[in-house]
């Protein structure tokens, strides 16, 4: 593939691959693509258009929605629910599953998202992001029900982030690698940029909000205690630490220059009656697939991500992901 494709040649030229493909996928992320699209020209604009601030609103979890989460959210919706792509669309601003209007056509497939993510970033100029994950629908449901969404993340078919940073990214994988499209605004096309991302092996830098150090699982105090020893510890190398608080972000560093990102349970938010900060269904699962798709690995400490079995749409798990060799060590403390 040749770098400058735009991303919908880029699809078609994989649905080739398909027997029997009718261009629906490429439909579905040239969909997404324009919600993207849309999102980072308002998070671009910001207080020039009035989209800064919070929403007078919660969403299901109990958080303070922003303007901008809600307006993302929208966006995704009639992006998508009018091209007969999807067949059901679930998102964390939505406390149930969003039917499609009657009438629509429906499409095969299952879009999950976090619309925006990272959105207490928004107000201070930090870089956000919008995370998908697509799903096959089952055959001749009309309306899905959150059963039907319920599968674990290894029957993903695609999965994404755009990151609104000083450049426009948007990451994706079909299940054959990871590759990377920036936006040329110019022209407001997406165009490869990387091919075959790769995890970088050797690291030395974690990402994890240490302000709840004292709420941590004895494996987690281990592993960031002995990182920070760095050279005169167990692990002889000194380590970096970061966190920008928006794990598309996180993320997008890990896949550019290795590390490790966690959102561990601990005992404060088992305390609230959680098991995690994260949410399988639209950030965890997308974000493992990626990062495996890449060569790293991800996993709650205990379980590969990719395999939890979810129970619900709005389910929350702990989030150890990175470069393979740190986040084996991780779950190796977890016994
Ligand atoms: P969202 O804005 O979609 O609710 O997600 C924010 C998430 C994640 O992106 C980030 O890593 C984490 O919350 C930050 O949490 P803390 O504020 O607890 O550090
Ligand atoms: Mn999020
Ligand atoms: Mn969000």
């Amino acid at each position: 593939m040749r770098i400058g494709t735009t991303l919908t040649n880029y699809t078609i030229n994989k649905q080739k691959g398909f027997q029997g493909a009718s261009g629906t996928f490429t439909g579905l992320l040239n969909d997404i693509a324009v919600a993207c699209k849309r999102i980072a020209d308002l998070v671009n604009k910001g207080d020039l258009v009035g989209v800064l601030g919070a929403a007078d609103t919660e969403n299901v979890q109990g958080e303070q929605q922003k303007k901008l989460d809600v307006i993302s959210n929208d966006l995704m919706i009639e992006a998508l629910q009018h091209n007969g792509h999807i067949a059901g669309l679930a998102s964390e601003e939505m406390d149930e599953i969003h039917q499609l209007p009657k009438g629509a056509r429906r499409g095969n497939y299952l879009v999950l998202c976090d619309p925006l993510d990272g959105s207490s970033n928004i107000d201070i100029n930090v870089s956000v992001g919008t995370i998908f994950s697509i799903l096959k629908a089952p055959e001749g449901v009309e309306n899905p029900d959150e059963a039907d969404f319920l599968k674990p993340g290894t029957e993903q078919i695609a999965a994404g982030y755009c990151l609104y940073g000083p450049a426009t990214i948007l990451v994706l994988t079909t299940g054959d690698g990871v590759s990377m499209f920036t936006l040329n605004r110019d022209f407001g096309e997406f165009l490869l940029t990387r091919e075959h991302v790769r995890i970088p092996e050797q690291t030395a830098e974690f990402a994890i909000n240490m302000s709840y150090r004292r709420h941590w699982d004895s494996p987690v105090e281990r592993y960031i205690s002995e990182c920070l020893e760095g050279k005169d510890g167990l692990r002889g190398k000194d380590f970096n630490m970061r966190w920008v608080a928006s794990m598309v972000a996180e993320v997008h560093r890990i896949l550019t220059r290795g590390g490790i990102f966690m959102y561990p349970c601990d005992a404060k938010i088992r305390a609230a009656g959680k098991d995690g900060k994260l949410r399988l269904m639209y950030e965890a699962n997308p974000m493992a697939m990626i990062v495996e798709q890449a060569g790293g690995a991800a996993t709650t400490g205990t379980q590969r991500i990719l395999e939890v079995a979810p129970q619900e749409i709005h389910q929350r798990v702990p989030v150890i992901l990175g470069s393979r060799a740190e986040v084996e060590r991780v779950e190796a403390y977890h016994g």
